[in-house]
């Protein structure tokens, strides 16, 4: 790869997309877990470019921060007005000038709205440049429907491209041509430079056009190449919401698509939803419904879903992780999450443990084996290994202003409905009472019992509630009962 390194791609993006009708800029969408120019910033730099230069211009302030923050080595170049994309280009090769960089090599041009071009795509497209020795070589496509798109002239004899024809500038029978420019170029970057500059403006949108260098280096005797791209939905620009939803779609397939070959078994691609950053290892099940965003990763044999949504959370091999609302949790191998279970940022569940049903964990760090079944929050909490929390227990962690800090420790059992006012700390081996509220530490093997005493009132039915159905289920309980026949 590095023989064809490229001396730059410049990356256009300075476009409104007034299509997408969003306050927010078009190549700022999100697709799968990342912005549309993201993914062309990402698939740029698997040429290794020397300079990667991003053409700003609507709402650039935004595009800029976003790009500084994905990628702090992207160039941004500001182009005031929309002029074209070879006006575009122009202000790229400017802005890299102006620094004092001299290019010597191939520049690659791309759009920011096409964010299922790959890398490989874009590798072979500069491999053919350079095998070839073409001045310039644009990716093209064969597409169903080339409405809207600049359209890939030949000649009839030899095949070679001569021109490219924008939509609205077309014949009826150029209109007829199914290859399509992708919007994607290699170029020697000097042959470029020189080309931009006899760039007119004498069509039908009043615009410098970045396609009408292929007619000028032609025309001047230069070799002018084309790369077929293998799928033509590889190119598909973001103009509006449907095409967003489509291009997720695509993307979603490609990814499920990967994971599958590499040993994940999907059992319903259709209602499973994954960002690029995603990673599996062999022997992983993911059920239907289930998202998985961020940095997830999903260790082997581990099961997910159905119905969960997991963000920026590792599962441990062979976890099982059932309807399930995750962010920011670390789940251990074998550990049991769910059904219903929400685990928050901070969360981490040891070997073997148990997140249960309709259980909410957050900043919680649960030991191995320790299991809290059943109805239960626990909020900001040490919990040793093997301990056991009794089902509908809170970790009381807000006073109104401030968070605090519960320790149990190991080998603990803990009753059904405590509270654990913290902070507080329970000792190893220690027990509490069933609906006790623990506000005092407890030593390790003591029983802590805090809790009203129970007192029975014998006969109060009878007396206040005389004639009613709880009296006479009462008294004929009491018949019933042989030691009440004795008492009599
Ligand atoms: C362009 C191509 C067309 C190709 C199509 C592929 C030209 C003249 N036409 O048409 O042959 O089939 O892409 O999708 O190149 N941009 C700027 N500054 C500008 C104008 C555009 O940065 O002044 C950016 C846009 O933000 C966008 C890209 O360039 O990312 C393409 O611009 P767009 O207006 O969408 O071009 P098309 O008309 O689609
Ligand atoms: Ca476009």
């Amino acid at each position: 790869m590095s023989a064809n390194r490229p001396a730059a791609v410049v990356v256009l993006a300075a476009g409104e997309g007034t299509r997408m009708k969003s306050a927010t800029p078009k190549v700022l969408h999100a697709l799968c877990g990342r912005s549309l120019v993201g993914h062309v910033v990402a698939a740029s730099r698997e040429l290794d470019p020397e300079h990667l230069v991003v053409i700003v211009g609507h709402e650039r302030e935004k595009v800029s921060a976003h790009l500084a923050e994905i990628d702090p080595a992207v160039r941004t170049a500001v182009q005031y007005e929309q002029n074209g994309t070879g006006h575009a280009v122009r202000m790229g090769l400017e802005e890299l000038s102006n620094s004092g960089i001299t290019l010597d090599g191939t520049v690659v041009v791309v759009c920011g709205d096409t964010p299922l071009l790959t890398g490989e795509t874009l590798t072979r497209l500069a491999g053919t440049h350079s095998a070839d020795g073409n001045a310039v070589t644009v990716l093209t496509a064969e597409v169903p429907d080339s409405t809207g798109y600049g359209r890939i002239v030949r000649d009839t004899a030899t095949g070679a491209v001569t021109a490219i024809v924008e939509h609205k500038d077309a014949t009826e029978e150029q209109r007829a041509i199914r290859e399509i420019n992708s919007g994607v170029f290699a170029f020697d970057a000097q042959l470029l430079t020189d080309a931009l500059g006899k760039v007119r403006t004498d069509n039908s949108q009043g615009e410098e056009y970045l396609t009408d260098v292929l007619g000028i280096l032609r025309e001047a005797g230069h070799r002018v190449g084309a790369a077929v791209a293998g799928d033509h939905r590889e190119i598909l620009g973001i103009n509006n919401r449907v095409q967003l939803a489509e291009a997720r779609k695509l993307l979603n397939e490609r990814l499920l698509h990967a994971a599958m070959m590499d040993g994940v078994t999907v059992v319903d691609p259709a209602s499973t939803l994954v960002d690029v950053t995603v990673t599996f290892e062999r022997d992983v099940t993911v059920h239907p419904g289930t998202q998985l965003l961020g940095a997830t990763h999903l260790a082997t044999g581990a099961e997910v879903g159905p119905n969960s949504r997991l963000k920026d959370t590792t599962v441990g091999a062979g976890a099982r992780v059932d309807n399930t609302v995750s962010d920011g949790a670390r789940i251990g191998e074998g550990a049991t999450v769910g059904p219903f279970a929400y685990l928050r940022p901070g969360t981490a569940l040891g070997t073997k443990s148990k997140a249960g049903a309709y259980v909410e964990m957050k900043n919680a760090v649960i030991g191995e084996g320790t299991k809290v079944p059943h109805l239960s929050y626990v909020g900001d909490a040490t919990i040793g290994e093997y301990t056991n929390i009794g089902a509908a227990s809170v970790f009381v962690n807000y006073d109104g202003v401030n968070k605090h800090h519960t320790t149990i420790g190991s080998h603990c059992r803990t009753g059904s409905d405590n509270m654990f006012v913290a902070p507080v700390t329970i000792g190893d081996g220690a027990y509490t009472a069933a609906g006790s509220v623990i506000t005092k530490d407890v030593p390790p093997g003591s029983l802590a019992v805090a809790r009203g005493q129970q007192r029975n009132i014998e006969g109060w039915v009878a007396r206040k509630r005389p004639g009613s159905a709880a009296a006479q289920a009462a008294a004929t309980a009491s018949q019933d009962r042989p030691e009440a026949d004795a008492e009599q």
